[in-house]
């Protein structure tokens, strides 16, 4: 059976633009400069993310890659999951791994995609669709924080929603609960959402993960000016900003920030904003949490869904959540 042709559908474009207008005018006229980490990932970004995840320091990618390697036939076995729909997609290389097991389970049916990078979506949904025959595939260009009512559901076929990297982690704790509240809204009754979170371990080793040997990790933090120098007229210079990134032993997150290496005066013409940087200043650019269970069983709770699995590796570096919802006649 060969498959249907897959869909591509983009929430984007002119909303986006008024988006990072608005992220960046907000941003960098607080007292400490800040900016949201979705601007990172421009066609360039996702090809450096995409780099990150092969470093030898970065070690989420190919841990939650063996845990799925591990364990996706044991997840699809206990959600009977026939529909996947994978929140910040990237390359989709995880998604092969859970759509494997659904294939072998014979349960596979959909898989949509959804990314704010146009460039990933495109290519999952090509050659994912090309990979799987039969596989219903509908791609979607669009910001999981205000586009999830675009998912659409086209039959009660059993859902897993996937939020892997732990991507979850890159939002503050307030933040972070809003938007699993919102994905809880795409599960019905007997659904469950798959949760790929970083664990918290000795901070040299999550250190090393973000300070990487090569400078991958600073090329693509300083990315983000040169989306601003493209998307808003502004002339910022990337070299003049350090990559700096630090484990916050209290809140136990990595902080991801540009420090500015001289006193700096940067034109943002698209939005009328002229903004000075200090010598040393610093904008912050990421935050990435780290876990625990009783963090993770918590942050779902809060929206609604209660921790039903929890998968991790040998070492404890990575783990995957799997949740459905918390009310009793939920399943
Ligand atoms: N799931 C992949 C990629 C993780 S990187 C992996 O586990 O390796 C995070 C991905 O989320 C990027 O592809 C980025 O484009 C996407 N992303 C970040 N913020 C987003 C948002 N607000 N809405 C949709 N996608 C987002
Ligand atoms: N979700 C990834 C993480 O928190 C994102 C990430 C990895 C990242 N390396 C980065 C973001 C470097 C900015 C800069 O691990």
């Amino acid at each position: 059976m060969s498959s249907p042709p897959p869909t591509v559908e983009s929430w984007l474009s002119d909303e986006q633009s008024r988006s990072l207008a608005n992220d960046v005018l907000d941003g960098l006229t607080k007292p400490f400069k800040e900016l949201s980490p979705k601007h990172l990932y421009d066609a360039r970004g996702s090809e450096l993310f995409e780099l990150i995840c092969g470093l030898p320091e970065y070690y989420p990618t190919r841990t939650e890659l063996a845990i799925l390697r591990d364990r996706a036939t044991a997840v699809v076995a206990d959600t009977a999951a026939a529909e996947l729909v994978e929140l910040g997609a990237g390359a989709a290389d995880k998604a092969r791994l859970l759509l494997d097991a659904m294939h072998e389970a014979g349960t596979l049916r959909r898989y949509v995609p959804l990314d704010v990078s146009e460039s990933v979506v495109a290519v999952a949904a090509t050659t994912l669709a090309d990979a799987y025959p039969g596989l219903g595939v509908h791609g979607v260009v669009g910001d999981f924080e205000r586009h999830l009512e675009h998912v659409g559901r086209r039959d009660d076929a059993p859902r897993l929603v996937a939020l892997l990297g732990g991507t979850i982690g890159n939002f503050p704790p307030g933040t972070r609960r809003s938007i699993l509240r919102k994905i809880a809204g795409l599960l019905a009754p007997g659904d469950h959402l798959l949760l790929g979170t970083d664990l918290v371990k000795d901070p040299r080793v999550i250190e090393a993960a973000y300070n990487d040997s090569q400078g991958v990790t600073a090329a693509f933090n300083r990315n983000l000016l040169h989306v601003l120098n493209r998307e808003l007229d502004a002339d910022f210079e990337p070299e003049a900003f350090d990559h700096v990134a630090f484990y916050d032993r209290r809140h136990e997150w990595i902080e991801m920030r540009l420090r500015a290496v001289r006193p700096c005066s940067v034109l943002i013409a698209g939005l009328d904003l002229r903004v000075e940087f200090a010598a040393g200043e610093e904008l912050r650019t990421e935050i990435s949490a780290k876990f625990t269970r009783p963090r993770v069983g918590a942050d779902l709770a809060a929206a609604g869904l209660a921790l039903e699995q929890w998968h991790t590796d040998a070492d404890g570096l990575f783990a995957l959540a799997v949740a459905g919802r918390a009310s009793k006649d939920g399943r």
